[in-house]
């Protein structure tokens, strides 16, 4: 399968100086909750984590209220639905694993917390799987051949779809965007491209909500070690200096 491609001009947040976009977060999150949402589930995602987003606690708590979570009715003790609060973590979209599994063709679709640190290079893996999708009678590997005259045994299962950047070459889920498939709050164009980038951003703040503060941690860290390396230098001269 190919390897992993990054968009052009990479993240904000990749390289040692990098920051979080934090538009593009929202972005990412609102494609994650009107696209991705209706297969996967985000179990280690609270909805009070969304402020670290730029969102207000009064936007989270309104936000927590459009979504419905299991709970159990105080008078009578029953399951039932409930509107989330900002304590709750995001729902998932199946009862449980037998449902998820009858709904995509017998492929659970997995939880996306930590997808993009569950796959090599998971950020530019989730950007390009969603923007890999390929017709398998015209793709080729190599210049001039297809694949399919490279490798006539392949062939892609009914009810499966093609795309090269996945392991198994077929997998269970369509290609879940098309364009303007999301109308962007702050007015940005909704290419697949684009929401692509976007909630491979997100995914990766949901994987390592730390991850700009790491760096900026290290680069103290640096300066701090340069730092007690100077000083010894100089204890060092200054404890042998009697010494001739
Ligand atoms: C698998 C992302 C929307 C159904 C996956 C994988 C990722 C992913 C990263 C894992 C691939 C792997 O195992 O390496 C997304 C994103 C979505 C989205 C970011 C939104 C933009 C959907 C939707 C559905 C769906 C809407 C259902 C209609 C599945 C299924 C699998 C899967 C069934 C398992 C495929 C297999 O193992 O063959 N998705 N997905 N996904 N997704 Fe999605």
């Amino acid at each position: 399968h190919l390897e992993a491609r990054e968009p052009e001009g990479g993240f904000a947040f990749e390289g040692p100086v990098g920051k979080w976009d934090v538009a593009q977060l929202q972005r990412g999150f609102q494609v994650y909750k009107e696209v991705c949402s209706a297969c996967h589930s985000l179990n280690q995602v609270a909805f009070r984590d969304l402020t670290q987003l730029g969102y207000s606690e009064a936007q989270v708590k309104a936000e927590a209220l459009t979504w419905n979570v299991p709970g159990i009715d105080p008078d009578t003790g029953e399951d039932v639905m409930r509107p989330a609060l900002p304590t709750d973590y995001f729902p998932k979209p199946y009862a449980n694993a037998i449902a998820a599994a009858a709904a995509n063709r017998n492929a659970i679709p997995p939880d996306l917390s930590l997808m993009t640190k569950a796959r090599h290079d998971g950020t530019h893996y989730v950007y390009s799987l969603l923007t890999g999708y390929r017709d398998p009678a015209t793709f080729g590997l190599t210049s001039g051949e297809t694949l399919r005259e490279e490798f006539p045994e392949f062939e892609t299962p009914e009810g499966l779809h093609f795309n090269p950047y996945f392991p198994n070459l077929n997998l269970a889920m369509a290609a879940p965007l098309s364009a303007n498939a999301v109308t962007y709050a702050d007015g940005t164009e909704a290419s697949v491209d684009q929401m692509a980038q976007d909630v491979a951003a997100f995914l990766t703040w949901t994987a390592e909500p730390t991850l700009v503060k790491r760096k900026q941690t290290g680069w103290w860290i640096m300066l701090f070690t340069l730092f007690v390396t100077v000083l010894a230098w100089f204890a060092k001269k200054q404890v042998w200096a009697p010494v001739k």
